[in-house]
């Protein structure tokens, strides 16, 4: 069983295959954190302790036991009013004005399969592979029921949490802050690890030492957004990716979010994640419920790539849907880097000419095809071919392409509007904007009301009218900009047009994959500016970053690893100098990290020369080699490309037999150090042949002390080496 109630002790026990967590219900009805951690039976309240302390109140129901305090003890799910004054999880106003609530224990039920969330993405499972544990806390006040959802995944080390909140009182409450979970440890000194960044340079990695006081993440930008991604890790100081404990938190949202970590005055800490709660007021009327996003967690003894790797399986086969979830995504050129807008339909063809010739399996033409789109500062919001631009009709152009072999894919970006557009021009209202005020512009267009069935419904019926009616295999769905004015002309309540934005975006989202099964949609906001498991869901793969460039890339990629699979990860080969940076790198080093991902290209493939076309066709033959090691195999962070001045990394099969490494010289000197890559993960006692060279290894020396790099002049030199075990 996975999970267990002991009714003596009034213990709820959560088990995967390496992992136990751990809670209790307590004599006064309140939910306690007892354990999380390496998988253990038995009971673990004895790590409650109680003590008078003072300004550390004690709940009226304690009477004159002054050691009961909710200030010091670890929560569960804690709340405002309880007496605890950390950073609740969850809040709210009372119709008399007042704040908070104090909630219970009521009863529980444990039931087989995992459950689902109505119109919010959600981690899957047969009924066999997962079990639910659903504990009701109630406010016997205002009546407010809270609902706590705990999917266990054994097989996967993964346990998710969401919450739903129900109004059983009879007045209306204000909710204010409803977060997805919560980890209190009472004790342990942790590092936290956060991904920061900013457009075209993503997820760069911060470790650092968790104080005392709260240190907080999150977005405010109706997007996970690219400055911060909606997950935290934390780590025991001498955790390494290969050994030691370490915690993940992961929000399966698209939106605003906020993470908060922090030690209390007792050097406990406390973590937890959920929806942005700036920006959030949510009333919620007698009958009426509310359901949180799921926030997925997982905890390994064994480092942070046994961490990701736990992610990556959970993500990339019970968070990833439909028909491309486990085949090999096509390998495409995309024109935006070729052409950018500057194109004509006989442009688009020869693009795909060109694709053909070298072996490319899609054309994907980028943004610039529809209404008037010369540039970015008109057309979006009409979804009509621009035929008079492409110089033929849509069909005609891709009944060519699928002519020379290739499918056809397309570009959208139906949450926006330009006020140049006959979508605003009839519905001005329909953009996000605050009347009397000026919105703010950004890449001059405006956010379309997604919180408004209407207006999703009208967006909803031009791109199926597209999708309709000719043979398109692809959509890249993109979102290029924050939202900033928060407000929609029919809401009578505003806080709730964050999260209501978001569900409209879910619900066309999921209108799509139903309709279109077929279709494989990459998800896009200015590259990986909403790259989180809210959008895997829907979208199985994830325009990266729009920077391209091969080095910035490898830094940007081994940020991502952390919590997404490779299988999720758009990366292309582009010209040199790269438009992002200026750099020059080889054909060969930009090939290695776009191969670490949902293979292509994004360049002027005509301006190439012979000796690059050759070269590109012998990329692809190895690509198609390795393609399903790279996608199912199991992923390994060899070096840290922020430390190191090599970046590497490997796949290694899952049964162990063959293992594909790659490494990227990030630095050159004059007369260098020699560079050893240590593997991982190859079987002990067994030895590896290089398919290239035909030297063999052996896996303990190869993992012990490593492979000495070429020591070749020249910078940016990247290798590949594809091992088979013997
Ligand atoms: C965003 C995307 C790019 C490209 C452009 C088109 O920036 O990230 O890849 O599609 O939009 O406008």
């Amino acid at each position: 069983m996975s999970i267990i109630y002991d009714k003596e002790h009034r213990t709820f026990t959560l088990h995967t295959m390496n992992t136990t967590y751990q809670m209790k219900v307590d004599s006064l009805g309140f939910l306690l954190h007892l354990y999380y951690g390496r998988k253990t039976d038995g009971c673990m309240d004895y790590l409650l302790t109680y003590t008078d302390r003072g300004f550390s109140g004690n709940p009226y129901d304690a009477g004159t036991d002054r050691a009961c305090s909710m200030d010091a003890l670890p929560q569960e799910y804690s709340c405002r009013l309880s007496g605890d004054f950390r950073s609740p999880a969850f809040d709210l106003i009372n119709g008399d004005g007042s704040f908070g609530c104090d909630l219970r224990y009521r009863n529980h039920q444990i039931i087989p399969g995992k459950y689902g969330l109505a119109g919010l993405p959600a981690v899957y499972a047969a009924e066999d592979e997962a079990s639910t544990l659903d504990i009701l806390l109630e406010d016997a006040v205002s009546g407010v029921q809270v609902h706590l959802l705990y999917g266990v995944l054994p097989a996967y080390n993964i346990i998710t949490r969401s919450v739903k909140a129900v109004n059983t009182g009879t007045g209306t409450v204000c909710l204010e802050k409803v977060q997805s979970a919560c980890l209190d440890f009472v004790t342990g000194d942790y590092d936290l690890i956060t991904f920061y960044g900013r457009h075209a340079m993503e997820r760069n990695v911060q470790r650092i030492p968790l104080r005392h006081g709260t240190h907080v993440i999150g977005s405010r930008r109706g997007t996970s957004s690219h400055q911060y991604n909606p997950m935290m890790i934390l780590a025991a100081k001498d955790t390494t990716e290969d050994a030691g404990p370490c915690y993940a938190m992961s929000f399966v949202y698209s939106g605003g979010f906020k993470g908060e970590t922090g030690q209390d005055q007792y050097n406990q800490t406390r973590i937890q994640i959920g929806l942005q709660d700036e920006w959030f007021s949510y009333p919620l009327s007698p009958g009426e419920e509310f359901t949180a996003p799921e926030t997925v967690m997982t905890y390994s003894a064994e480092g942070l790539g046994e961490l990701s790797r736990n992610l990556h399986r959970c993500y990339r086969t019970h968070l990833c849907r439909g028909k491309y979830r486990d085949s090999v995504r096509p390998i495409l050129v995309n024109s935006w880097e070729a052409a950018y807008f500057d194109f004509t339909g006989e442009d688009i063809y020869r693009l795909a000419e060109h694709a053909a010739e070298l072996g490319i399996e899609m054309l994907v033409m980028d943004d610039g095809w529809f209404a008037k789109r010369d540039d970015d500062n008109s057309g979006l919001g009409d979804w009509q071919v621009n035929e008079e631009k492409l110089g033929q009709p849509l069909k005609t152009l891709i009944e060519r392409i699928n002519g020379l072999g290739l499918k056809f894919g397309i570009w959208v970006e139906p949450e926006m509007v330009n006020e140049n557009s006959d979508l605003y021009r009839s519905h001005p209202d329909w953009a996000m904007q605050i009347p009397g005020r000026k919105p703010v512009r950004s890449r001059n267009q405006l956010l379309l009301d997604f919180s408004r069935k209407e207006v999703v419904d009208a967006v909803f019926e031009q791109i199926c009218n597209i999708l309709d009616s000719e043979n398109i295999e692809y959509i890249k769905w993109d979102m290029n900009r924050s939202m900033a004015d928060v407000y929609s002309a029919l809401a009578k309540e505003q806080g709730k047009v964050h999260y209501g934005y978001v569900l409209g975006l879910y619900d066309f989202l999921e209108r799509i994959v139903q309709r279109y099964p077929d279709i494989l949609i990459e998800g896009c906001s200015g590259g990986g500016g909403r790259f989180d498991a809210g959008m895997l869901y829907y979208t199985p793969q994830i325009w990266c970053s729009d920077n391209t460039d091969a080095v910035d890339r490898v830094r940007i990629q081994y940020g991502t690893s952390f919590g997404y699979p490779i299988s999720a990860v758009g990366s292309h080969v582009s010209a040199v100098p790269n438009h992002q940076t200026g750099r020059i790198t080889s054909l060969n080093t930009r090939g290695v990290p776009a191969m670490s991902g949902t293979f292509g290209y994004e360049l002027n493939l005509g301006a190439l020369t012979a000796a690059e076309k050759e070269e590109i066709k012998e990329q692809i033959r190895e690509y198609h080699k390795y393609a399903g090691l790279i996608q199912k195999g199991d992923y390994y962070r060899l070096t840290n490309p922020f430390e190191s001045e090599v970046g590497a990394w490997a796949f290694i099969a899952p049964d162990k037999s063959e293992a594909l490494l790659n490494a990227v010289m990030l630095e050159i000197h004059g007369n260098m150090t020699v560079t050893y890559v240590k593997l991982k993960g190859l079987k002990n006692g067994k030895l590896y042949r290089d398919e290239k060279t035909g030297s063999v290894y052996p896996a303990d020396a190869l993992m012990e002390i490593g492979l000495p790099l070429p020591m070749k002049l020249g910078e940016y030199r990247a290798y590949q080496m594809h091992l088979i075990m013997e």
